[in-house]
């Protein structure tokens, strides 16, 4: 069997979290293949409310198998908070998840770096999470990282000091920046006593065993196209390949393994944390998305900057991905706009443009918008597309055809239950 891999397409927060819960029961695999503690993937369901950060989200159906790939970064102490929440609610997390001995630990220390080094970038910070995901990214790449899998042998505790001791270093070069690592190391200790408990596996040859026994999988992105270490508005992204191929490296999976590409995107946009954003709005119609949308970060409950469509962005992701499938969520908080825009093109060195360019800074680029007519009906009831306003019908014919792949869902509010499929959608 294949492989279906469902990521974002913009800066994150699309809501993959809803939409992976709403597919799983086609999958009996579900995978996390990169990120870690900085995404916040939301659920709603039965009246009630989850949000994940290092689980995949299809950790609530008990007949699939949710595997935490070598991709992904691990905060110990923030991925046993989110398994005891989960025991809450009566998940038998150990007969459904598992996880790669090659995924790397986040250590106190990495979370003491991101934070000095963020302060230390004064007016120019990335805005990031501050879970240490780029201090872990390093010395992945760096070859200092610890892997899940070192837990298991007995010069674990050692070569934890002598990465500490490297990390304390560097530590000291941030005049100022003050810390009490003991008060840290306690409960990461305690936490990594927990996670010998669980079901650590080589993933790359479960996962591949598991397609050549015709076993489905769906492989969970974390944040969006737009925050790729290579592809997003660079130095203002994440450290992750959030792009289709990371599913590859983030899983041990072979390219010709991939079916279906779903590329989620919201019906405008958002972005939290610095950096370029040609759509942002600064005046009531942004407050009006962030008001109507909840906008306030999963993780950090952060506000989130919102703003008007963007194609030329969104179309740069498609091509990206490989996207075959669009699923357009959020579509309810534009209900009641009576004029909304979406930019077609951007104004850039005095011509205009209807691609991405190497920078997107402020003043550099302009966008360029078309009106489109908004409806005012209240659609989070809504049911059947068939039954839309005409406006919204119009609104996903026109993105359909700019964007040359089919919507095949449109989310109409936060709850599973809320998700309309489209047309000829027997994959989805
Ligand atoms: P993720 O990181 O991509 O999983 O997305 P988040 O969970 O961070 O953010 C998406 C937010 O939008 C969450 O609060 C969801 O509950 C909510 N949400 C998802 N789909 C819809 C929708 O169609 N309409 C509305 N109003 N909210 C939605
Ligand atoms: P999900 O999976 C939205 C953003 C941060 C910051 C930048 C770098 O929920 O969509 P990092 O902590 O990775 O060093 O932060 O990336 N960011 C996200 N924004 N959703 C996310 O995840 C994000 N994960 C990171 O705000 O701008
Ligand atoms: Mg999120």
């Amino acid at each position: 069997m294949a492989v279906d891999v469902l990521l974002g397409l913009q800066w994150g927060d699309e809501g993959k979290g809803k939409i992976v819960d709403v597919l799983t029961r086609n999958y009996d695999i579900i995978a996390r293949f990169q990120g870690g503690p900085n995404a916040g993937h939301t659920l709603e369901f039965e009246g009630s409310k989850h949000v994940l950060h290092t689980i995949p989200s299809g950790v609530f159906h008990t007949k699939s198998t949710n595997v935490i790939g070598n991709g992904v970064v691990i905060d110990p102490v923030i991925f046993k908070k989110e398994i005891d929440n989960l025991i809450k609610h009566s998940v038998a997390v150990n007969e459904v998840l598992m996880i790669s001995r090659k995924a790397h630990l986040i250590l106190p220390t990495h979370r003491l770096l991101d934070a000095a080094s963020e302060a230390a970038k004064g007016k120019n910070k990335i805005g990031s999470t501050l879970k240490g995901i780029g201090p872990t990214y390093m010395d992945k790449t760096g070859r200092n990282g610890l892997r899940v899998g070192d837990i298991e042998h007995d010069d674990f505790k050692d070569r934890y000091q002598h990465l500490v001791d490297k990390h304390k270093q560097m530590l000291a070069n941030y005049a100022g920046f003050e810390y009490d690592l003991e008060e840290l190391e306690g409960p990461w200790f305690e936490a990594i006593e927990f996670i010998k408990t669980m079901r650590l596996i080589d993933s790359e040859h479960f996962i591949n065993q598991s397609l050549k026994n015709g076993k489905s999988i769906l492989a969970e992105g974390a944040q969006g196209s737009l925050l790729d270490i290579d592809f997003g508005s660079y130095p203002f992204v994440t450290s992750s390949t959030t792009t289709c191929a990371g599913s590859c490296t983030g899983l041990g999976l072979a390219p010709n393994t991939i079916r279906n590409v779903y590329g989620i995107f919201k019906a405008y946009c958002t972005r939290v944390g610095s950096g370029p954003f040609p759509t942002e709005l600064h005046d009531e119609m942004g407050d009006l998305l962030r008001k109507n949308g909840r906008e306030f970060g999963a993780t950090t409950g952060r506000p989130r900057r919102c703003g008007w469509l963007d194609l030329p962005a969104l179309k740069y992701a498609i091509d990206i991905n490989g996207v075959t499938h669009l699923i357009m969520m959020k579509s309810d908080v534009l209900s009641g706009i009576e004029t909304l825009k979406v930019c077609t093109g951007y104004k850039y060195k005095g011509t205009e443009i209807d691609y991405l360019p190497y920078r997107t800074d402020p003043g550099l680029v302009e966008p360029v918008y078309k009106n489109i007519p908004g409806w005012s009906e209240d659609i989070t009831e809504l049911e059947n597309f068939d039954d839309a306003p005409q406006n919204l019908k119009d609104y996903v014919s026109y993105l359909e055809k700019e964007l040359e792949v089919p919507i095949t869902i449109v989310s109409v509010g936060p709850d599973r239950k809320q998700t309309i499929k489209l047309g000829d959608t027997a994959s989805v």
